[in-house]
């Protein structure tokens, strides 16, 4: 080779590394980093803790009372949502996602009660036999101002009964609610009110609006807006200085008819028989139109919020949790004239909708505060690995034993066996496969005893009834 060429290369290539370099500066300049869109938010994999048991929690209780799953789609007619929850409401007002399509007006859905509403009447589910129990477990989308534990995208498991107008129905409603919260461990408070039939509230409209006049110049600005739009929002206020007018406000049980107050106490008796602890409140009116009869809304119970959070701290309001004391945990109610307003038969209904997201900011929240303890995935073997070949061969052991109905925990991406030894330990395995390339060759495996450390060595083909027997899963008789 000659000298001068010897040199020459090393400078080309000098030179083409530099424009490389520099063309990669260019591209780097014009790249975007992609944020999440504000108020929606990523469920990520260390999440699923906190969300699989929820969601085995929700379709255990579906499973037990009778429910059986509906999926809707998350876009709809605007209009479906605007008849339903009424024209007024804050979520038809502001927060819907609204797009116009050659069809016409459409949105994601805010809610799915005028969903399963709208479902019930397509499918003409009259002919069913009633009364027609659907759950769900489905993403909502309100385009609301975001902060704590409010988003824009956020799930809900929901339980409708529709074609039962019966006191045990709602009673049902809220204890599922509350059963939903027992049995993840959370303590809730349930508030339950009744706002009657439309006739009644409108009569009472009138004169909480007249009660309310009077003391105009007191209230804060969005009372003012509510006096002349929605009255009943005035019992929703949060507000320091409207405090003491709601606290003197008339009371809508006291315009119901004798029939609503009887409804009424018989949902009351059933909740007092099933043991369900209940806090009435007058001003629970709830944020959308389609209410009858009984309304009811699932907050973090206030008492074990301060347990949990010292009594100094637990006194500054809503800053308590990151899940926010104030907001409601899930909320429902009657409505018994939806059906009939989207144009089906006359059929009542009732349903409840519990938010997912705020209840596992709120767990989260336990979590930290009062080591609480949520189920883990149990395993039933670890399988570890030593060597190219015995990853592929092992990928194969570990299907054919997952099809065999063993749970096996495995990381074929860390080579040091001391490390898969730890996540063994970890997941708190009774026992470990070892797999090296020497057991492959002779087509063994180890079998690790992870308590005492003591191992086995075992033919391959064998390893699945020996596994059975010693875990004590099957009835196996060994081949
Ligand atoms: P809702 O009170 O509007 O009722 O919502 C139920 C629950 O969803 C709330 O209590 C809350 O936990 C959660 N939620 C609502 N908005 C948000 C948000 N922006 N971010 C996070 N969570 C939220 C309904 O939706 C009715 N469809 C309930 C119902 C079912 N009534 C009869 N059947």
């Amino acid at each position: 080779m000659k000298k001068g060429t010897e040199k020459k290369k090393p400078l080309k290539k000098e030179k083409e590394q530099k424009s490389k370099k520099e063309a990669t500066k260019e591209a780097d300049k014009t790249r975007k980093t992609y944020s999440v869109l504000r108020g929606m938010h990523d469920i990520l994999p260390r999440e699923e803790k906190y969300w699989k048991p929820l969601f085995h929690i929700a379709e255990n209780l579906a499973e037990h009372f009778q429910f059986g799953r509906i999926e809707t789609p998350a876009l709809e007619e605007a209009q479906l949502f605007v008849r339903s929850l009424g024209k007024g409401t804050d979520v038809v007002e502001k927060e819907m996602y609204i797009f116009d399509i050659s069809e016409g007006k459409v949105c994601l859905r805010p809610e799915a009660t005028a969903s399963v509403a709208r479902a019930f009447v397509n499918a003409g589910m009259w002919n069913y036999p009633q009364p027609v129990k659907v759950w769900y477990f489905e993403p909502m989308f309100r385009h609301d101002r975001p902060q704590a534990g409010r988003y824009r995208q956020f799930s809900q498991v929901g339980y409708e009964i529709i074609g039962a107008l019966d006191p045990a129905s709602d009673a049902e409603l809220i204890l599922i609610s509350y059963n939903f919260f027992k049995d993840i461990g959370l303590p809730v408070e349930v508030r339950i009110n009744s706002i009657g039939l439309p006739d009644e509230r409108e009569r009472y409209k009138a004169e909480l609006a007249n009660y309310y006049r009077n003391k105009k110049s007191y209230l804060c600005d969005d009372c003012r807006k509510r006096l002349l739009k929605n009255p009943l929002r005035l019992l929703d206020c949060k507000e320091n200085q409207c405090q003491p007018i709601k606290d003197e406000a008339p009371q809508i049980v006291d315009w119901l008819s004798d029939e609503s107050k009887s409804y009424f106490m018989k949902v009351l008796e059933y909740l007092d028989e099933l043991q369900v602890p209940y806090v009435l409140q007058p001003t629970l009116v709830r944020g959308l139109d389609y209410y009858t009869h009984t309304v009811f809304e699932i907050y973090p119970s206030v008492e074990e919020e301060k347990k949990a959070d010292g009594e100094s701290t637990a006194s500054s309001a809503g800053g308590s949790s990151s899940a926010g004391a104030q907001s409601a945990l899930g909320g429902g109610g009657r409505y018994d004239l939806l059906i009939e307003e989207l144009s089906g038969k006359p059929t009542p209904a009732a349903g409840v909708a519990i938010g997912v997201d705020r209840t596992v900011a709120l767990l989260k929240h336990y979590a930290e505060k009062m080591s609480f303890n949520l189920p883990k995935p149990q395993y039933d073997i670890f399988f570890a690995q030593l060597g190219d070949r015995a990853k592929g061969c092992g990928l194969k052991m570990i299907d054919d034993l997952r099809k065999s109905g063993l749970k096996i925990g495995f990381n074929l991406y860390k080579n040091s066996l001391k490390t898969q030894l730890e996540l063994a330990n970890d997941i708190k395995v009774p026992y470990a496969l070892i797999l090296g390339q020497k057991e492959v060759q002779e087509g063994t495996v180890i079998i690790r005893d992870m308590e005492s450390g003591i191992q086995e060595i075992v033919d391959q083909k064998k390893v699945e009834n020996i596994l059975k027997r010693k875990l004590k899963k099957f009835d196996v008789q060994s081949k």
